[in-house]
């Protein structure tokens, strides 16, 4: 996959609970979803009584803009997939219509809770490296498909300023996936990890049950030690 630009592309409450191996307990934690975009975790979990906050650039937008956002780039994506099937597992969505119905399924009831849950403050438009919360005002902070995913846009001195801008507002930060677009492990993976060891977080690399590029199937934890 090679893109030019970051994508709004979003992923479901059950995708994100695969891919963060998030537990009953968890998503009664306060959480912060970084770079959300267009998931349907902040309105799937609303829907079931829970109180998630988003925040993404796209936000400026409203929720009709941004479906025609992905709607403008969604052949390209899905055509790319298509041209390399071998790149990507089959196991969770079983082939490209599924993967295809699922992402507008997901964005749809994205746009239908947009304009409500950004009145009520779940929907922040903000952007990395700097965040106006609070220290720690979140237990849990996700980021799912930007950083590492974007490495050939951001540069490792952005991922590390969002890596500790996330962990600055968030009492742990779970990130996911860890591999580039062309699929290979982000360059910036084990610098980050080494410099976040010697600032005293603790990392670690948690195989998750959700794997969509091959080999991209693990999930990096950090906490406080
Ligand atoms: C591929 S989408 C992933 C959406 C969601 N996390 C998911 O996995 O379903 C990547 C998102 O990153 C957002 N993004 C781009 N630049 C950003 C920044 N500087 N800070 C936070 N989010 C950003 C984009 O607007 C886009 O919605």
């Amino acid at each position: 996959m090679k893109l030019s630009e970051v994508v709004p592309f979003g992923r479901s409450l059950d995708e994100y609970r695969h891919m963060f191996a998030l537990s009953r307990q968890d998503l009664d934690k306060t959480i912060l979803g970084v770079a959300d975009g267009p998931a349907s975790f902040n309105a799937e979990l609303f829907a079931q009584g829970k109180r998630v906050v988003s925040l993404d650039p796209l936000y400026q937008f409203e929720g009709e803009e941004i479906k025609k956002q992905f709607d403008r780039v969604a052949d390209d994506v899905f055509g790319q997939v298509a041209s390399r099937p071998q790149d990507y597992v089959w196991a969770y969505h079983k082939n490209l219509q599924v993967l295809r119905e699922t992402r507008t399924r997901v964005i749809d009831l994205f746009v239908t809770d947009f304009a409500r849950g950004k009145a009520e403050g779940r929907y922040i438009y903000a952007q990395l490296p700097v965040l106006e919360f609070r220290n720690q005002q979140f237990g849990l902070a996700l980021c799912s498909h930007f950083l590492f995913l974007y490495s050939s846009l951001f540069s490792y001195e952005f991922h590390l300023q969002s890596v500790l801008e996330m962990l600055r507002v968030g009492n742990e930060l779970r990130i996911f996936p860890l591999l580039r677009l062309d699929g290979q492990e982000s360059p910036y993976l084990t610098p980050l990890i080494k410099e976040l060891d010697s600032r005293g977080f603790h990392c670690r690399l948690e195989k998750v049950a959700y794997e969509m590029q091959k080999g991209g199937n693990t999930m990096l934890k950090i906490t406080k030690t």
